[in-house]
C-alpha cells in the first residue's frame, strides 16, 4: 500500500475561522484530517502558520498552510508505505529544519501526520486506536474517563481574570458509554438550574460547549451549581471536578488576578488547596503560568500527593520541557494536544515520555475544533485513560465522544474502564461533598 496523493485545503473550525484539512489516498481509499486550533494557546506550541494577509479573515488565513502541503510535501510522500509513521513524520520534520515548524507550519505537518496515521491503519485493515496502539507498542483497550467542560469561563467564554474550565469526570461510571450519560444528564440538570436562577441568557454556551454565565463571577458560586447539578441528576459523589484555570490568561508580571481579587505564589496555592478541601477536585491544569516553573514546584509539593498536576501551556506536548518539568518535579501528569507540537510521532513520544515516569496524560482537544475524531483513537491506542474534549454539546465535540462509544462497542468485553487507576497512586483528596452555599 502506498500514498497515491496528498492535497490539502482551506476549511473552517469550529469558531469559523479557517484550518488546515488534507486528503490523503491510497488504493485503500481517501483519508481526511483535520487541525483544531486554540485559543489561550501557549507561547511555546510549535508555530501555526497564518497568512497573516489582513484582508481574508483577519489575517488568520491558512493559504500559504495549505501550498506547503501541496507543494512542498506532498511531492516527497507520493509512493510512500503510510504505516511508517516514524519516517514520514521525520522526513516532514527535516523538509522543515526549525525547532519549531516555523517554516512549513506545525499546522501543515500535523495535517499530513494524522492522515498518514488513519492510511496506515487502512493498509493493516485495523481501526485506528489499534494502529496507534502498534505506534505506540500497546495493546490498545482502555477507554479513558472524560473530564467534561460544562462552564466555560475565561477566554472561551469572552471572560478576563476568570478560571476557564470547570469539568466533571464520571470516575464512579463502570464503562464510558454510563459515565457519558452520567455527564450529560448532569449537563441538562445544570441547564435547568441557570435558567431557574439567572434566566435563560445564562444557558448560552462558550467556545468548548460549556455554559457561559458571565454574572457568576465567583468559583464557589460555580463549583456549587455544578455540584447541584449533578446532585439532581442522581451521581452525587460518582461525579468528581477538574479545573483548567488556564492561569497564563491572568498572569500580571508575578500577581494572579482571578475575578477582583490578586493573588501571589502562596495565596494561590493556598486559594487551590482550599477549594481541594471543599470540593470534590481530583485534578488541576496549568494552575500557574507557563514560564512560572518555581510556582509549579511549590504547588506539586503541597498538593501532588493528593491531587493531579497537569501541565498544558507549561509543558505544550514538548518532551525537552516535559524532561525539565520531570526533573524539577513541577507537576505530576501532562496534557496532551497534537497541534501544540505538530506530528504524531513526537506526541506519542510525549505520552510515552509521561507514562514512562509514573505521570498521567491527559489527551485533550482545542478551543476550536472540527468534526475530526482522531484524539478518540488516540486516547484509546495510548491507555492514556483521560481525555479532555468539551462539554457533551455541539457535534465538534461530541465527534469525540460518539467515536469513543464506537470504539467500546467494537472492544466489547476486551474494553477497559478503570478511572481510578488513572490517578496517581497515593489518591487525591476526596472529602464528602459540602452543602452549597449558593443553591
Ligand atoms: P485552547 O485552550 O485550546 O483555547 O488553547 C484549551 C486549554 O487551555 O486546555
Ligand atoms: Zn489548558
Amino acid at each position: 500500500m502506498t500514498i497515491k496523493s496528498v492535497k490539502a485545503r482551506e476549511i473552517l473550525d469550529s469558531r469559523g475561522n479557517p484550518t488546515v484539512e488534507v486528503d490523503l489516498v491510497t488504493e485503500s481509499g481517501l483519508f481526511r484530517s483535520m487541525v483544531p486550533s486554540g485559543a489561550s494557546a501557549g507561547k511555546h506550541e510549535a508555530l501555526e502558520l497564518r497568512d497573516g494577509d489582513k484582508t481574508r479573515y483577519q489575517g488568520k488565513g491558512t493559504l500559504k498552510a495549505v501550498a506547503n502541503v501541496n507543494n512542498i510535501i506532498a511531492p516527497k510522500l507520493v509512493g510512500v508505505d503510510p504505516t511508517l509513521q516514524k519516517e514520514v513524520d521525520n522526513l516532514m520534520l527535516k523538509l522543515d529544519g526549525t525547532p519549531n515548524k516555523a517554516k512549513l507550519g506545525a499546522n501543515a505537518i500535523l495535517a499530513v501526520s494524522m492522515a498518514v496515521s488513519k492510511a496506515g491503519a487502512a493498509a493493516k485493515s485495523v481501526p485506528l486506536y489499534h494502529h496507534v496502539g502498534d505506534l505506540f507498542g500497546t495493546k490498545a483497550s482502555s477507554l479513558p474517563v472524560p473530564m467534561c467542560n460544562v462552564i466555560n469561563g475565561g477566554k472561551h467564554a469572552g471572560q478576563e481574570n476568570s478560571i476557564q474550565e470547570h469539568m466533571l469526570m464520571p470516575t464512579g461510571a463502570k464503562s464510558f458509554r454510563e459515565g457519558i450519560r452520567m455527564i450529560s444528564e448532569s449537563y441538562q440538570q445544570l441547564s435547568s438550574l441557570l435558567k431557574k436562577k439567572y434566566g435563560v441568557g445564562a444557558t448560552l454556551i462558550g467556545d468548548e460547549g460549556g455554559f457561559a454565565p458571565s454574572q457568576i463571577e465567583d468559583i464557589h458560586e460555580r463549583l456549587d451549581l455544578m455540584l447541584s447539578a449533578v446532585k439532581n441528576a442522581g451521581y452525587e459523589g460518582m461525579i468528581k471536578i477538574a479545573l483548567d484555570p488556564a492561569s497564563s490568561e491572568f498572569y500580571y508580571d508575578g500577581i494572579y488576578k482571578i475575578a477582583k481579587k490578586s493573588y501571589n505564589r502562596g495565596e494561590l496555592v493556598d486559594f487551590y488547596a482550599d477549594l481541594c478541601k471543599t470540593y470534590p477536585i481530583i485534578s488541576i491544569e496549568d494552575g500557574f503560568a507557563e514560564d512560572d516553573w518555581d510556582s509549579w514546584v511549590e504547588m506539586t509539593k503541597k498538593l501532588g500527593s493528593k491531587l493531579q498536576i497537569v501541565g498544558d501551556d507549561l509543558f505544550v506536548t514538548n518532551t525537552e520541557r516535559i524532561t525539565k518539568g520531570i526533573k524539577l518535579k513541577s507537576a505530576n501528569s501532562v496534557l496532551i494536544k497534537l497541534n501544540q507540537i505538530g506530528s504524531v510521532t513526537e506526541t506519542l513520544n510525549a505520552i510515552a515520555m509521561a507514562q514512562k515516569n509514573g505521570w498521567t496524560a491527559v489527551v485533550s482537544h482545542r478551543s476550536g475544533e472540527t468534526e475530526d475524531n482522531f484524539i478518540a483513537d488516540m486516547v484509546v491506542g495510548t491507555n492514556s485513560g483521560q481525555i479532555k474534549t468539551g462539554a457533551p454539546a455541539r457535534s465538534d465535540r461530541n465527534a469525540k465522544y460518539n467515536q469513543l462509544l464506537r470504539i467500546e462497542e467494537e472492544l466489547g468485553n476486551k474494553a477497559q474502564f478503570k478511572p481510578k487507576t488513572q490517578v496517581p497512586k497515593q489518591g487525591y483528596i476526596q472529602k464528602p461533598y459540602i452543602s452549597p452555599k449558593h443553591p
